[in-house]
């Protein structure tokens, strides 16, 4: 091959943009310090994945021969996790599960392998994170007495070559950042060397109908390299969140090609690794009998369940800063503007310049729009210094007019906020006269946000 020097180019971390000089943000996704140098690689080109392994000479097989037995799913047997793939993985697909490092994905993944190799399915858990030693001290305190077969190694053909050797059923790869291809001339956690690593390791799983789970490190504002390119590289995305300083961790699915994406497990992280929270009552409350301004509570559908969530609110001056503070966690920023546009210009809220902060307790996310109303009322609550009545919920959708839409599924969520004790629920006027609810709650219709304001 005829030498040439390589070129350099630069790679954004989150889009996979390629640029031909560095800028401090991507023109292409916004993100700021997100272009990664990298160089072309020197090596031949290799015409697609397939030749690491030899070019076998290709098959052709009628669809109508193909045996669909094999698309049966490898549970773990750990319902919050199987139940967010879908029933479990899918042999020969790929899974990656992203999350802010210490959010507990190892420990995770460590105890889903501990699982997998419980039920007599062979699984190799590959980190290039941890010692094997530290990978052993925590099995031990996750109780973990299973025989997994455990490699700590960063180098792609060393990993390869074990995976031929032993071949697993399950994968688990922590992390695809530090696993590196010694072929390319990137460093470890580039994005042509994560795309590369996942690709390769992809094309694994296919060839041996086994499931290869990776686990990739996002930081708070995105990423450090790599999960965002890799969702379309990959078959399932999982997210992993939560606040850390709590222990409820949520596993959310962003993408499954095999199946719905609006299962939601969850989890509490203890002394002895993560339990399943079956029954999540109450787990986003803050226990407050009569909680003070600023706070509403709020019934959503996740997945198959309901769940109660507690948005918090604080209205503060800004001090005359020439634009107000507004900070969102756990909503979506947009929708709390529109909600906040709507108070300030339909219900008469004076909230132009003010501070506002907006917060669901527990680390929580939604984007459940029957969350509005409770959103949009612990907004309300804080600005005007009164508190919500106590024990109740706030269930609708708020329109651009103040008006409470139709939600889904209104029966269960009243069920499910009886069940933790509470006493009445503000709901639409439409989904109140269509049910057919007979239980204990207090149901209080109201058709415009300004109604419900009128009671505080
Ligand atoms: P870890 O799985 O290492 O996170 P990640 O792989 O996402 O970076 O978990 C990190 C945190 O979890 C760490 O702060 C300690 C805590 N932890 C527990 O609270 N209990 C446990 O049993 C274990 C194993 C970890
Ligand atoms: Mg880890």
């Amino acid at each position: 091959m005829k030498m040439k020097t390589a070129r350099t180019f630069y790679v954004c971390g989150g889009c996979g943009s390629v640029f031909s000089r560095w800028m401090g943000r991507c023109p292409d996704c916004g993100a700021w310090n997100s272009l990664q140098e990298e160089k072309e690689p020197t090596r031949p080109h290799r015409p697609g994945t397939g030749s690491r392994r030899g070019s076998p000479s290709p098959t052709v097989t009628p669809l109508a021969e193909v045996s669909s037995s094999a698309a049966g799913v490898i549970a773990a047997g750990i319902g919050e996790f199987d139940t967010v793939l879908g029933g479990g993985a899918v042999p020969g697909s790929t899974v990656l599960i992203g999350g802010e490092p210490g959010i507990g994905k190892s420990t995770l993944l460590l105890q889903v392998a501990g699982r997998f190799a419980q039920r007599g399915i062979g699984t190799l858990y590959v980190s290039g994170e941890e010692s094997a030693a530290q990978i052993k001290l925590r099995a031990d305190r996750l109780g973990i007495r299973s025989n997994i077969g455990l490699l700590t190694e960063t180098d792609l053909t060393v990993i390869l070559a074990a995976l031929d050797k032993a071949a697993p059923r399950v994968l688990i790869l922590d992390s695809i950042q530090t696993t590196f291809d010694p072929e390319l001339q990137s460093t470890p956690g580039t994005v042509s060397q994560v795309r590369e690593c996942a690709v390769a390791i992809g094309s694994w799983a296919r060839a041996h109908d086994a499931v290869a789970i990776m686990i990739g490190h996002v930081t708070k504002d995105g990423f450090i390299a790599g999960p965002k390119v890799l969702e379309h590289l990959v078959d399932t995305v999982l997210q992993f969140e939560g606040d850390r300083r709590q222990w409820i961790r949520i596993l959310r699915c962003l993408k499954n090609r095999f199946g719905s994406t609006h299962e939601v497990g969850l989890f509490e992280m203890g002394e002895s690794g993560l339990k399943e929270v079956t029954d999540p009552s109450g787990h986003f409350l803050s226990g407050e009998a009569a909680p003070g301004p600023g706070t509403a509570v709020a019934v959503a559908i996740e997945g198959r369940r309901p769940l109660l969530l507690e948005v918090q609110a604080l209205v503060g001056h800004s001090g005359g800063a020439s634009a107000p503070q507004r900070v969102v966690s756990g909503l979506d920023q947009r929708r709390v503007a529109i909600l906040t546009a709507v108070l300030h210009n339909v219900a008469g809220i004076q909230l132009a310049g003010r501070d506002i902060y907006v917060n669901i307790i527990g680390g929580f996310v939604t984007d459940e729009p029957a969350v509005d109303l409770a959103a949009a009322i612990a907004i309300a609550s804080a600005a005007l210094k009164k508190p919500v009545a106590p024990r109740s919920v706030y269930i609708g959708e708020v329109g651009l007019a103040g008006e409470i839409r139709h939600v889904p599924q209104l029966e269960r969520r009243l069920i499910e906020a009886e069940k933790i004790g509470f006493r009445s629920a503000i709901v639409p006027p439409i989904n109140a006269r269509e049910i057919n609810y007979a239980g204990e709650l207090d149901l209080h219709p109201a058709g415009r946000i300004g109604q419900v304001l009128a009671d505080l």
